[in-house]
């Protein structure tokens, strides 16, 4: 038995649920337009500013040894995020704006493409249904995988003549430029790997400032921290699986809370220098250096890690009004601004503490709250744990949604894309991030999880730079409505490259080891289960045991 689409789906309260929008209940395919500039900046610098800027400014210190160069690297760290929106930017926004208003019949018809595209692609999930019509929700959801940036980029990269709609981003660079193995790989880490490692960091990072106050500047106790950790990630798995609009409510509330911690701390900076405070800021200090080439890298991690999340605005571009005018615009500000916050709340905890006790300092932010605030310093970890869990909740949720994309392409189980039948939330593939996340959280430290995060984030957006290059050789006459200036995929191809290698050469660590075999552990998956076609013999009544006991039904239409 499985759920049947009609009856229990089948209305149009699906697609507008999903958007997290009650306006949208009539009509289920059309997203509201309702993100300016604004909201824009906003949605930008909220996804960027989380734990980083409050827990790495004392690791970077730590790494480098010297004010002077840990400064250098954090502006790097802006001007290479703004180089690489810039480059996501021009790739992922070469659709014609028909695209983002489309209408029902072209979504049924999109959909009619890719159901030829989508059984074959899918043939290890083996329980793909077959006959489930229901267009709008068909559409509905489509428009959301577009939210996640799938369908919406991978009508771009059709522009720019691919093959295959109904997969996208990098996925489709990939596979267009190196073919279907690698593009499968990535579709794999960014699933399993990427998105739940964000997850457990930050979740980390919450415990620890939650658990700070009452620990008084002596390290807490691992244990707590992590079950502190996992006890959030179970909150906000809640929070994401009851309702849409609740994630999104608190992602609201909970951006706002980080740029208070912001502004608190940039005012008692200020406050601190007005009162004559610079001696640690004097000299850059750039003669006390430790860093060798590996540290340098692994301190652009713990930065990079802080400007994380630059390209989350594409996952809305259809939602943004006058798109063409307000995404760049967004990004132009958004990311500058983020560096500014950056570099004046490293000099802010510069006024407050010296240079040791800031590389000392597990918790800069709190450190710096106590010295300062007097008796209102616990504000300082209150306002950071309200972020860090705004942070996490928004993780979680476009998680769930790449989660939910990428088994509807067939390169995870077809339960995963699978969604509530009343809450029309992507239930199991938010359970299972949370899943991945909580044994992360489990096996590993902040640090750790960050330089495993990185160096396979970078391992791809290297690829992603490769990929662009040769297409130029091997597509030289594809149609290329903006074109990137050549030089930026070099540049970032290069410092990508140095991010991989100079760590391993630096200080080899068993976490790069297990990355590399995670990576390429996915060709055991590939093989046999989606170029071959393979299906588990038990897949179908496991499948069926989780939608009756999750209550979840399949989403994707097939036309034949
Ligand atoms: N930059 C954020 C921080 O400092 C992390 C963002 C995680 N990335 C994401 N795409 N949600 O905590």
């Amino acid at each position: 038995m499985t759920f049947s689409m009609k009856g229990s789906m089948g209305h149009d309260s699906v697609g507008s649920s999903l958007e997290g929008s009650d306006s949208a209940q009539d009509d289920p395919v059309h997203l509201k337009r309702r993100v300016g500039l604004f909201s824009g900046v906003a949605l930008i610098v909220g996804t960027m500013i989380g734990s980083g800027i409050f827990v790495s400014p004392s690791g970077l210190l730590e790494r480098t040894g010297s004010v002077g160069i840990s400064f250098i690297i954090w502006m790097a760290c802006g001007l290479l995020s703004l180089l690489g929106e810039y480059f996501n930017h021009y790739t992922s926004f070469q659709e014609p704006t028909s695209v983002i208003g489309v209408s029902r019949d072209d979504c049924k018809s999109r959909s009619f493409q890719n159901s030829s595209v989508s059984t074959t692609s899918a043939k290890g999930g083996g329980s793909r249904p077959e006959s489930l019509k229901n267009t709008a929700l068909e559409c509905g959801l489509r428009r959301k995988s577009s939210v996640c940036g799938i369908y919406h980029r991978a009508l771009a990269y059709a522009e720019l003549g691919t093959m295959n709609t109904s997969s996208g981003a990098e996925y489709a660079y990939f596979m267009d430029a190196f073919g279907g193995p690698p593009a499968f790989l990535f579709s794999w880490v960014s699933t399993l790997v990427l998105k739940p490692s964000q997850m457990a960091i930050i979740c980390l990072s919450f415990a620890k400032y939650a658990v700070e106050p009452f620990v008084h500047e002596c390290e807490p106790p691992g244990a707590l921290v992590k079950l502190v950790a996992v006890i959030s990630i179970v909150m906000i798995l809640a929070v994401n699986c009851y309702s849409v609009n609740l994630a999104t409510n608190v992602q609201n509330i909970f951006t706002a809370a980080k740029l208070v911690a912001i502004a608190i701390i940039v005012c008692g900076g200020a406050y601190k220098l007005i009162l004559g405070n610079t001696r640690h800021l004097q000299e850059p200090n750039f003669s006390s250096s430790t860093a060798t080439l590996g540290n340098i890298a692994t301190a652009f991690y713990t930065g990079l890690w802080a400007y994380d999340g630059w390209n989350n605005l594409n996952y809305v571009t259809e939602e943004i009004k006058n798109p063409s005018k307000n995404l760049p615009l967004s990004i132009i500000i958004g990311i500058p601004l983020v560096t500014l916050c950056y570099a004046l709340v490293n000099v802010s905890y510069l006024a407050v503490m010296s240079v040791s006790e800031m590389a000392d300092s597990e918790a800069v932010a709190v450190t710096f709250g106590n010295r300062l605030l007097g008796p209102m310093a616990w504000l300082m970890p209150l306002a950071v744990t309200i972020s860090t869990f705004g942070s996490a909740n928004g993780t979680l949720f476009v998680a769930g949604r790449l989660c939910f994309a990428a088994s509807r392409e067939g390169h995870l189980l077809d339960i995963l894309s699978y969604v509530h039948v009343r809450r029309f939330t992507p239930a199991p593939g938010l359970i299972f991030h949370s899943l991945i996340a909580v044994a992360m959280v489990l096996y590993g430290t902040i640090d750790s999880l960050i330089d495993f995060f990185s160096f396979t984030a970078w391992i791809f957006y290297g690829g992603a730079m490769l990929a662009l290059i040769v297409m130029r050789h091997t597509k030289p006459h594809a149609p290329r409505p903006y074109k990137v200036p050549i030089i930026i995929p070099y540049i970032v191809l290069l410092v990508s490259a140095y991010l991989v290698v100079a760590p391993i050469i630096d200080k080899p660590q068993w976490e790069y080891l297990y990355a590399t075999g995670f990576i390429f552990g996915g060709l055991l998956v590939y093989l046999p289960f989606v170029k071959w076609g393979y299906s588990l013999p038990f897949m179908d009544k496991i499948t069926v045991f989780l939608q009756m006991v999750l209550e979840v039904v399949p989403t994707s239409t097939t036309f034949e």
